[in-house]
């Protein structure tokens, strides 16, 4: 059984850009900052090229540049702490290129110190002078990091202990990670007063404004990589009513495939790594008996043959070579579903983008939620990536800078990062 587990606005939305409607936890304007140390933690974590491990798109690096250039403005000590993908994966990297990029927006130095809660970072922070921004170390390099748990077991973690007395405030603008509890991002609203960034505050109120009651039939597509999230997701958005239809794409529609007993073959099978454990697989498989015909995969796949892109019907697999991206006839089959749906949400790509000839899935999917007359909504770090690649981000109704995150409040779930800045205002005011 299925247990329970650019920030650019496109289309005009009729609304005035202003922060999170209630008055539930405490944002920008409720504090003084004014030469106090301000510990602020975002979501900047990227796609990059796995060749180089060069940062691909900045969307979400830019996301942040409010936040950060009203606390410079505001003369704080602006201490910053993000995360690059998780401890084990190829993209798991310091965080110098970030700094540099967010340097580069903010048309402002941002100071680079490969470290987080040791000798170094704490100097670099005690020497800080206001109205300046140091970037920390990938915060993920630390265990208690990994651990999820209650906000008041994180407040006793060695990140929030070490950290908390070198602080005045603290300012969550994760959006990205706001569905994650861990230590960076709910534990300091235990221990000084708290409140959202600006981006955090523009995501809540824009999603809540448009998403309030998404219109029937409904249709999300996911792909990406992070397969094990997504038997999750379809159960609870089918269950709910909230989609109608899903469509399943990118690694993770070759993890469903093979859980439909289709043989991908050993090259799409080692693509999916680490995410292909059996709790994950038998996920799959269980929603796939669940909720059958309303989870629409893939019927044929691209793979790279003699340099170019050729369609092998799912019928036909194994192929020597992954899949690199959905099939042509994939996508008119998901082309027709989408444009007749009233709301479309995508998180996750169809295929490796990047790779010219394998971003027809992800570009046609995009451009049948744009063409369709609905709401499109897209989310996450790979997804905007794709959309302003094809320059569609300002053609959709929403791109948000979160998948998960965006996952998780369609879900009306409660976000952890939300309850601890509540808290952190019933604690200690504004
Ligand atoms: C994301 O990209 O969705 C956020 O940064 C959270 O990352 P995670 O899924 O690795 O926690």
């Amino acid at each position: 059984m299925l247990p329970c587990r650019s920030q650019r606005r496109t289309k005009p939305l009729g609304y005035a850009d202003k922060g999170e409607s209630t008055k539930d936890f405490n944002t920008l304007e409720d504090f003084n900052f004014k030469d106090k140390t301000v510990l602020l933690r975002v979501d900047i974590n990227c796609p990059l090229n796995k060749k180089d491990l060069r940062i691909l798109n900045d969307a979400r690096i830019r996301s942040i540049v409010p936040t950060v250039r009203e606390l410079m403005g505001k003369k704080a000590k602006v201490v910053i702490l993000a995360h690059q993908s998780r401890k084990g994966a190829w993209d798991f990297i310091g965080l110098e290129q970030h700094a540099a990029l967010l340097s580069k927006n903010l048309n402002a130095p941002v100071k680079y110190v490969n470290d987080v809660i040791g000798d170094q970072a704490k100097k670099a922070i005690s020497q800080m002078e206001p109205g300046e921004a140091v970037l920390l170390g990938n915060v993920r390099e630390l265990d208690c990091e990994s651990v999820s748990a209650e906000m008041v077991v994180h407040a006793e973690a060695e990140l929030v202990t070490e950290l908390f007395p070198l602080i005045d405030y603290y300012v969550c603008d994760a959006f990205g990670a706001a569905h994650r509890s861990q230590c960076s991002l709910v534990g300091f609203q235990v221990r000084v007063p708290s409140a959202s960034g600006r981006l955090m505050a523009r995501e809540l109120y824009a999603l809540k404004t448009i998403l309030g009651k998404p219109k029937q039939p409904s249709v999300f597509i996911l792909g990406g990589a992070k397969f094990g999230d997504v038997p999750y997701m379809i159960d609870r958005v089918l269950t709910s009513g909230i989609a109608d239809t899903v469509i399943v794409v990118g690694l993770a529609g070759n993890a469903f495939l093979l859980a439909r007993g289709v043989d991908i073959g050993g090259a799409s099978s080692k693509a999916l790594a680490d995410e292909l454990t059996e709790e994950n697989f038998q996920a799959a498989r269980d929603v796939l008996t669940k909720h059958g015909q309303k989870i629409l995969l893939p019927v044929d796949v691209a793979v790279e043959r003699d340099g170019r892109r050729v369609c092998v019907r799912t019928g036909d697999l194994p192929t020597a070579e992954p899949a690199l991206d959905i099939g042509d006839q994939s996508i008119a089959k998901f082309r027709k579903v989408i444009l007749s749906s009233k709301t479309s949400f995508m998180s996750g790509p169809a295929g490796m983008f990047e790779k010219s000839g394998f971003e027809i899935g992800t570009k046609q999917l995009m451009m049948a939620m744009v063409e369709s007359k609905g709401l499109s909504v897209l989310g996450g770090g790979h997804t905007s990536g794709a959309a302003e690649r094809f320059d569609l981000a300002d053609r959709v109704s929403y791109m948000s800078t979160g998948g998960g995150a965006l996952e998780a409040f369609l879900l009306q779930e409660p976000l952890p990062v939300i309850e601890a800045l509540k808290h952190s205002k019933v604690k200690f005011g504004s």
